[in-house]
């Protein structure tokens, strides 16, 4: 039964705690279908799914399997998808990536696999996806679907576009698709423009089918499917005409769903600060009114008459949130000495503070706070930037071979013995390139390399916003020097070091961005070595003096309603920050315009029009 916050929900949505909540849940469920099959002698077949999105519930399941003695002998898996005329082999197959991921930590033997065979020949495709649909039927159809869902909606690699009958076959990759997956085959150019893929119709078939979808980026899309019209534009959707079909979601892919963001609009809410926040700037929006111009009949005919009568009438209310939302403008994100702090984000004293940036990896830095660390060193205070992660993964091979081409031709008819061991190094870094050769996992020295030229580029890029050197650290968490995206696993040593990193510099405040990245993302890893860190240091003096500012790097934009800080920028401090980014090598997109969309937002409500805002929410137990 639907309760009525669900009501706008037309597929079976549950919104758990945490990913690894949900998967915990989700894996209980399915080892219990294994056991039940066991008992009764028979096999459970399961659909399964690749990305970043299933590895934790992977992960619970080889817990399962190795603490619980959950034996997968009666398993038979059927996998979504594969790139096609990628080798098996290859490090971003799909093949690899369960192997990696599951099969290889579980005892499910070999010939109970079966995953679309990527590396047949054009001629080969049809029949060989007719044998794929024959072996699922042979086995008596799939008991449970995993699934995970694109930013295009898509499950497997059902395009838009793609019927609701649609069988296993070859398609076409969508430029969206291409693009994320950018970043694991280290360019574009290198991601695969064709897949093999079930289609929505064998999916559809499956007896049970379980979506997860994790944090804030997936939101969208995700609200979509499970409230929207059932479209070919969104595979996801068809999941609405199933009838045990459900989505698993964490609090940051939920957002978007209505009762989530628009709870009043679905029955009597509890009023908290936040939330009456979040109703007037939604209201002042949706009508294109200023704050101060919402009326009484605006609030009562969009469901808030009951806010009226707890904080009404309309003119009180207004003033009551326009003077908050101003309250959160400060040219001062260290504090202002000297003057009442009162209404202000930050507190004045103690002056000056020591402000610590944490930054995931290099780029995500400049582009979301650059603005504010400028203004809070020519305001005098101790700013530290620390950068989490190396950011080697990101580093091209060309850029290898550029320096190692530069030192062989710097040493060049010099013939001293000085540069024999510059050349060797040369030498080795070419010899490893090759022998790895363009998406083999990189050897330590090339690691090292890419780590440098990272750091090149983020020194450079701080020092435009007023950053000296030796205010610049670098953490190289050991969970991304022995990792890869998408897989990532972070442990006590990341902690560790984080929390040793917290004790030095004992901050006043702490900025940190991916509270709502999706959790294995490397800024969804690193907020959870940072809550680990932050519980274990909850007792240290420096604590209880320390306010922390989260912010958002490449993620949606905080909203109006959850700024408490926003940071206001002119048209040349927004200029004089999108030149610091022209040291990278890869330019981030779009940080002009999410500056300029913050700075909108308080415009429309009715504030100050700015050229381009930094916004900060702070975070709470
Ligand atoms: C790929 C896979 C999908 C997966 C999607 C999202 O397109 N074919 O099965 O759901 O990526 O990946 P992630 O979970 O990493 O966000």
């Amino acid at each position: 039964m639907k309760s009525e916050a669900e009501q706008f929900e037309k597929v079976g949505t549950v919104v758990y705690e945490s990913s690894d909540e949900a998967c915990r849940v989700l894996a209980t469920e399915v080892a219990s279908l294994i056991r039940q099959r066991k008992a009764a002698s028979k096999n459970a077949v399961l659909g399964l799914a690749t990305g970043s999105t299933p590895v934790p519930f992977y992960r619970e399941l080889i817990r399962l399997h190795r603490e619980e003695g959950l034996s997968f002998e009666n398993v038979i898996t059927f996998n979504l998808d594969e790139y096609f005329g990628l080798e098996p082999q290859h490090h971003e197959s799909y093949f690899r990536f369960m192997r990696d991921q599951l099969f290889d930590h579980v005892n499910l033997p070999d010939s109970q696999i079966h995953i679309p065979p990527g590396m047949v020949t054009r001629e080969e495709v049809y029949t060989a996806c007719r044998e794929y649909e024959a072996k699922i039927e042979a086995v008596g159809g799939i008991d449970l679907q995993i699934l995970g869902i694109g930013r295009t909606g898509h499950i497997g690699f059902n395009e838009p576009g793609s019927s609701q009958d649609s069988l296993t076959r070859m398609i076409t990759l969508d430029k969206i698709t291409r693009e994320d997956a950018a970043r694991d085959f280290l360019g574009i150019e290198n991601v695969p423009r064709f897949a093999l893929t079930m289609g929505v119709g064998t999916i559809l078939r499956a007896r049970r089918i379980a979506l997860m979808a994790w944090g804030e980026n997936k939101a969208d899309i995700v609200a979509k499917a499970v409230e929207g019209e059932v479209t070919e534009a969104i595979s996801a959707s068809f999941l609405q005409r199933h009838e045990n079909a459900q989505f698993l979601l964490d609090r940051g892919a939920s957002r978007s769903l209505t009762r989530v963001k628009h709870p009043w609009l679905v029955g009597p809410v509890k009023w908290d600060d936040q939330l009456i926040r979040r109703a007037v700037t939604w209201l002042s929006n949706r009508l294109e009114k200023p704050v101060l111009k919402l009326l009484d009949e605006d609030y009562n005919e969009h469901g808030m008459s009951d806010l009226l009568t707890e904080c009404g009438p309309a003119y009180h209310l207004n003033i009551r949130i326009f003077n908050e939302l101003q309250h959160t403008i400060t040219g001062w994100p260290g504090g202002k000495p000297n003057e009442d702090d009162r209404y202000r984000p930050e507190r004045a004293l103690p002056y000056p503070k020591r402000s610590l940036f944490l930054v995931p990896e290099p780029m995500d830095d400049v582009p979301a706070v650059g603005g504010t660390i400028n203004r809070l060193i020519e305001q005098g205070h101790r700013v530290d930037v620390v950068f989490l992660t190396s950011g080697n993964l990101g580093v091209s091979d060309g850029s290898v071979e550029h320096f190692a081409t530069v030192l062989n031709d710097l040493a060049q008819g010099r013939g001293s013995n000085a540069w024999k061991e510059p050349v060797r190094y040369a030498g080795q870094l070419l010899g490893d390139l090759e022998n790895k050769g363009p998406f083999g996992e990189d050897t330590a020295a090339l690691r090292r390399l890419k780590g440098l030229v990272r750091r090149g580029e983020a020194r450079q890029a701080l020092h435009d916003c007023g950053m000296g050197a030796d205010r610049i650290h670098f953490l190289d968490l050991p969970f991304y020097e022995s990792g890869r995206y998408r897989r990532f696993a972070s442990g006590e040593a990341d902690v560790e070091a984080l929390r040793e990193c917290l004790t030095k510099f004992r901050p006043h405040q702490i900025y940190m961005t991916g509270s709502a990245s999706d959790p294995s993302s490397v800024t969804g890893v690193c907020y959870r070595v940072f809550q680990s860190t932050l519980q274990k240091t909850a007792k240290r003096k420096w604590r209880s003096d320390c306010r922390i500012w989260l912010y958002r790097s490449s993620e949606r934009p905080l909203g109006s309603y959850e700024i408490d800080m926003a940071v206001p920028m002119s048209p040349d401090q927004l200029k004089e920050k999108l030149s610091a980014l022209s040291h990278y090598d890869h330019e981030p997109e779009g940080v002009s315009e999410r500056d300029r969309m913050v700075a909108r937002y308080y415009d429309q409500l009715g504030l100050a029009n700015y050229e381009a805002i930094e916004a900060f929410q702070e975070w709470s137990e």
